[in-house]
């Protein structure tokens, strides 16, 4: 893919001014509902020798048209946005090779995998312009909807912005014999949910206000998989859909535009003991979960993200990422062929235990974004000489240090994290190499829908607790750390990110 010169860029960019009006007008702060065809990601399942299986990444600058006549330069992966669906089953050992063709250091981190720190593809595996990067794994979790991701140190904002992200599609034997609907692209269909915000010119708009930068990076522009306001033709009257919230800061609050029930099968990492129906349902950046919906009923259905307060209380909604409705995608139904599939009854043999008795260590962690303690925090800092502290955004007061490790947790042992937000907003608290299990929520269990296994978990804010209770793998090492942060990648660029090693 060639890459574009800034005079090209330039040019471009005075051409857009000649867009006809219903063009220009798409750049504005609304999102159209159904104008575009839905379209399915390529699937990557890979080049497969045994239970061997490679794969090739490549990650290029290019322009997309998410409006037509309009050029948006992008960052993408084997393509000029976004990436393929990767896809591999539980026991298999994956390799891929990931090239750099980009004229910037990036990396690519598999979020949810349990895997080696040097294969963790965070900010300690810097992938150089033309260089490329292979990382090798077995895939020892269950069957779950993960993704992928730059995780460039304080760049993993603008490069999943602009493109750096993809799906990750793993299976095992119990969730082939589900019966769920599973054909991909027909009635199992994977939805990367990401928002933007655009320039006249078509160019993306990143980071432009202080809003931004403290709220995290929201545009009212909706697309799904890189397409604006797409229609899915349902080709099945139960479709089962992979939602993943693949932006950098936005929550979704996701309900049908009729209100129509649906199942929440899987969460971040796997499947819930039983099908939890619901009529709406809230999914944080990073966040992932399956549903199955009937349209049965053959009709058109918009999927929608609901106004909401942001946790801030109705008067601070804006400051405090609240947000207005926004239509997602049309799903149109009139055509659907009856499904031969039904809902389950039961997704796994028995809830997720929650057996505290192996318990070795708890630890606290504190969300922190402002100034910190005024002048006279500041002041003592200087004193003490503490270099990373009192940045603007902060866990237990330090702001990320890529030479400072905050903690060692042990190989196979449980814990306890407890997570308290000290800050006025939400904060998706993620971790890395771990699922975990939320005990509870201000002391009180978690919603049903919440009860699967997760890899980010949304804090609320003024000082909301959550404490969630997982089992670190086998894997150590002693240098490389694994990170946990909050999922604003915002927030994460400017510091609210910590790292631990594994012994
Ligand atoms: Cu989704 Cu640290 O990453
Ligand atoms: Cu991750
Ligand atoms: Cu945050």
């Amino acid at each position: 893919m060639k890459k574009q010169s800034r005079r090209t860029f330039i040019k471009s960019a005075g051409a857009s001014l000649l867009l006809p009006l219903s063009t220009t007008s798409l750049l504005a702060k609304t999102s159209p509902a159904g104008l575009n065809t839905f379209v399915v990601p390529p699937l990557n399942t890979g080049v497969r020798e045994g239970n061997k299986v490679s794969y090739k990444l490549s990650i290029n600058a290019g322009k997309t048209e998410f409006f037509k006549g309009v050029n948006t330069p992008t960052l993408g992966l084997n393509q000029s946005y976004l990436g393929p669906v990767l896809r591999a089953k539980r026991g298999d050992t994956v390799s891929i090779k990931v090239e750099n063709h980009i004229n910037d250091v990036t990396t690519v981190h598999w979020h949810g995998m349990t895997l080696p720190a040097n294969m963790d593809g965070g900010p300690h595996q810097p992938i150089n312009p033309n260089k490329s990067w292979v990382s090798e794994y077995e895939i020892r979790q269950e069957a779950a909807t993960l993704w992928y991701h730059s995780h460039t140190m304080h760049k993993t904002g603008p490069q999943v912005y602009f493109g750096l992200a993809g799906m990750f599609i793993i299976d095992d034997e119990g969730s082939d014999k589900l019966g769920l609907p599973d054909e991909y692209g027909v009635d199992d269909i994977p939805c990367t949910i990401q928002d933007r915000r655009f320039n006249q010119d078509g160019t993306f708009s990143y980071l432009n206000t202080m809003q931004d930068n403290m709220m995290g990076m929201k545009g009212f522009i909706i697309m799904v998989n890189g397409v604006v306001a797409p229609t899915l033709v349902a080709k099945s009257t139960l479709m089962r859909l992979r939602l993943h919230n693949g932006s950098n800061a936005r929550t979704y609050n996701l309900a049908f535009g009729d209100g129509r029930p649906f199942h929440v099968i899987a969460t971040d990492c796997g499947f819930l003991h039983k099908p939890f129906q619901t009529n709406k349902i809230s999914l944080a950046a990073a966040e992932r979960i399956e549903i199955l919906v009937d349209v049965s009923d053959r009709k058109e259905v918009m999927l929608k993200s609901l106004a909401s307060s942001g946790g801030g209380g109705m008067g601070m909604m804006r400051m405090m990422g609240g947000d207005k409705e926004l239509n997602i995608m049309k799903i149109d139904a009139r055509q659907a062929k009856q499904s031969t599939r039904k809902v389950p009854t039961i997704l796994r043999k028995s809830n997720l235990q929650l057996d505290q008795k192996n318990v070795t260590q708890t630890r606290k962690f504190s969300l922190q974004m402002g100034m910190m303690g005024g002048g006279m925090g500041r002041m003592m800092n200087r004193m003490n000489g503490a270099e990373n502290e009192g940045g603007m955004f902060r866990i237990n007061g330090k702001s990320m240090d890529i030479n400072r490790i905050d903690f060692q947790v042990k190989a196979n042992s449980t814990e306890i994290w407890e997570i308290t937000n000290d800050s006025p907003m939400a904060h998706p608290f993620h971790v890395h190499n771990v699922q975990f299990r939320i005990l509870d929520r201000n002391g009180k269990r978690p919603h049903p829908s919440e009860s699967g296994l997760k890899d980010v978990v949304l804090v609320p804010g003024h000082h909301s607790r959550v404490r969630i209770l997982m089992k670190f793998p086998e894997y150590s090492d002693a240098k490389i750390p694994y990170m946990y942060h909050c999922h604003i990648l915002e927030h994460e660029d400017q510091g609210m990110m910590g790292q631990f090693t594994v012994v």
